[in-house]
């Protein structure tokens, strides 16, 4: 017996566009790797191109020769929009899931994924996704956009709202490299935290590249109590590299306080240019008083739905 495909309804038009007004910077990094790789001979796989379609469009506007878009919601919308663009002969939009895309559809010079959720529990099956159509549909000159997905994580007191020493610091060291990712130049010049003398200036500065809604919170009027380390990085020209996570991650204790909450930081990634750093926060269980010199082990073997387990190994302290 065949059971019939739910499709699922994908982002609206709306949202599309909420999503392109929202995060500037987002589009412009997308507007300058694609037209880094794409050229008249160009062809292009958008996976998950929305209902707006706006990324297969303008690969088509920056000459390739055909463009495959595809997603689950409706195209209504992004086939109107090709057609204004002058560009409908050569974009070919899908109502279809991606995992299920017939092998005949082609090879592909540049695939285009931006299809996260932007927090790894949520992520890790669509990177399997981006991994499978790197395997089925690229060759080995392939671009992809991102070409890599990073996550790095660190534990926070939600009940401090001012912002200790390392949260400040934090803070630089985010805007610094930032502004590094914006600028593709390297900044270790000036990385040092400045001096407690412009923490007031340093406050201000945004915890992100960009605001965001609510569900993306992140790190904001929380205390940085650890070392901001390392999780995960799914490199599309290795598609091994999104097959599973760690099952934990170790943090140093840098600051006394409640540890209660982990904010994960997600990097997409094109070559040294960040299309886009989102935080997410996650309450961790049981919250544990910690202090410098602790160490907090995260689990995220499994069952990591609504609250991360959290193991505290105290140093010993007199
Ligand atoms: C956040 S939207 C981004 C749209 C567009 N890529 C952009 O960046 O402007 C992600 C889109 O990926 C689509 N998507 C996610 N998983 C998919 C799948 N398995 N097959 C087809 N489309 C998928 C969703 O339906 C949604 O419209």
């Amino acid at each position: 017996m065949t059971h019939p495909v739910v499709l699922s309804a994908g982002i609206s038009p709306l949202g599309h566009i909420m999503l392109l007004a929202r995060a500037p910077e987002r589009i412009l990094a997308l507007r300058l790797a694609m037209s880094s790789v794409i050229g008249p001979e160009t062809v292009v796989l958008d996976a998950g191109c929305g209902s707006l379609g706006v990324l297969a469009i303008m690969a088509a506007r920056l000459g390739a020769r055909r463009v495959v878009a595809v997603d689950t919601g409706e195209l209504h919308a992004a086939r109107a929009l090709a057609e204004e663009n002058g560009v409908a002969d050569r974009v070919e939009f899908r109502q279809h899931d991606l995992a299920d895309l017939p092998g005949t559809t082609g090879n592909f010079d540049v695939i285009l994924g931006m299809i996260y959720h932007n927090e790894p529990r949520r992520d890790l099956a669509r990177q399997q996704l981006m991994a499978g159509l790197a395997t089925r549909f690229a060759h080995p000159g392939s671009a992809f956009i991102p070409d890599t997905v990073r996550y790095t994580v660190a534990g926070y007191d939600s009940a401090d709202s001012q912002p200790s020493e390392p949260a400040l610091h934090d803070r630089w060291d985010s805007a610094v490299g930032g502004a590094e990712a914006l600028t593709g130049l390297t900044m270790a010049a000036i990385r040092e935290f400045p001096s407690a003398d412009y923490a007031s200036v340093v406050e201000q500065l945004p915890q992100s590249l960009s605001p965001r809604p609510a569900r993306f919170a992140g790190a904001d009027g929380r205390a940085l109590l650890t070392s901001r380390e390392p999780f995960a990085e799914v490199r599309y020209a290795d598609p091994e590299t999104a097959s599973g996570y760690p099952a934990t991650v170790v943090l140093s204790v840098t600051a006394p306080g409640r540890l209660d909450t982990a904010v994960w930081r997600q990097d997409l990634k094109f070559g040294d240019l960040l299309i886009r750093r989102t935080d997410t926060s996650q309450p961790v269980t049981p919250p544990c008083d910690v202090q410098p010199g602790d160490t907090a082990i995260l689990s995220t073997d499994g069952g990591w739905g609504d609250a991360i387990p959290l193991i505290i190994r105290h140093s010993d302290r007199a």
